[in-house]
């Protein structure tokens, strides 16, 4: 792992940020493994911004976000391919067919993660997967105990992940889908580099076991010490604990 450690949650961001669109500008084909919550929203903004004003090209790209809630359809609110919409997808000139998120309202979830695990392999593989960091550990929505080798599924939400994405369904953990679909911890170590981004003070313990522990399923985030290229970028709050 290496690592980066920025003065402020800001300039984390930026890195990421440039990160990203150094990967688009050196392969314009590149496959983009993309992440949602909180932190990725203003990095999807700053690429927004690069698209914008320095014609950061999308049109090549092939993107394939980590999760999606099962039961929601794309079209939800606070479904993360409606996240991804209005953060990135209808924003920059992606296109539409080369913007993948899991179907959470597909019929059968279990068909969808089977085939949502081949076409990353048949895109060619991811070049760049951007990951966040849950609280309890988790990358995607691998919660732990997830096998360190697990490919997309359907997975059981933490009541933890639950109450931390509480916010986004009006405050209540219950409304919050209990069901997830989510490449898996394996999927993840395929890309052939890993960016991760945390910031804040409340995942500084966490991040921490991530990076200096054990490598361990209790710790899913752990498994990318394992990883031969992965770039850590942390504010001083989220480092804290190192
Ligand atoms: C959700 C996503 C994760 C993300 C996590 C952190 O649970 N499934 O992929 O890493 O949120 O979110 P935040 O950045 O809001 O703390």
């Amino acid at each position: 792992m290496k690592l980066v450690i920025c003065p402020d949650a800001a300039a984390a961001r930026a890195v990421a940020a440039r990160v990203i669109a150094r990967q688009i500008r050196r392969k314009p084909s590149s496959v983009l493994g993309l992440a949602t919550g909180r932190t990725m929203e203003a990095i999807y903004q700053l690429l927004v911004r690069e698209h914008a004003e320095l014609g950061l090209d999308f049109s090549e790209v092939t993107t394939f976000n980590l999760d999606e809630y099962v039961g929601l359809p794309g079209s939800h609110e606070q479904s993360y391919r409606h996240y991804m919409r209005a953060h990135l997808f209808d924003r920059v000139n992606i296109r539409s067919e080369h913007a993948h998120v899991p179907d959470g309202a597909a019929a059968n979830p279990d068909v969808e993660a089977l085939a949502y695990e081949a076409a990353i392999v048949s895109s060619g593989g991811i070049d760049l997967q951007l990951l966040g960091l849950g609280e309890n550990g988790h990358i995607g929505f691998n919660e732990p105990l997830s096998a360190l080798r697990s490919r997309t599924r359907a997975v059981t939400l933490d009541r933890a992940t639950r109450e931390q994405n509480a916010g986004m369904f009006g405050g209540d953990p219950d409304c919050v889908p209990a069901r997830a679909l989510t490449m898996g911890t394996g999927t993840i170590l395929d890309a052939r580099e890993t960016l991760m981004v945390v910031t804040g003070a409340a995942k500084a313990d966490i991040l921490a076991r991530v990076v200096e522990g054990p490598v361990s399923a209790f710790v899913p985030g752990s498994a990318l010490q394992l990883h031969e290229r992965c770039l850590v970028v942390l504010d001083e709050a989220a480092a804290s604990g190192l």
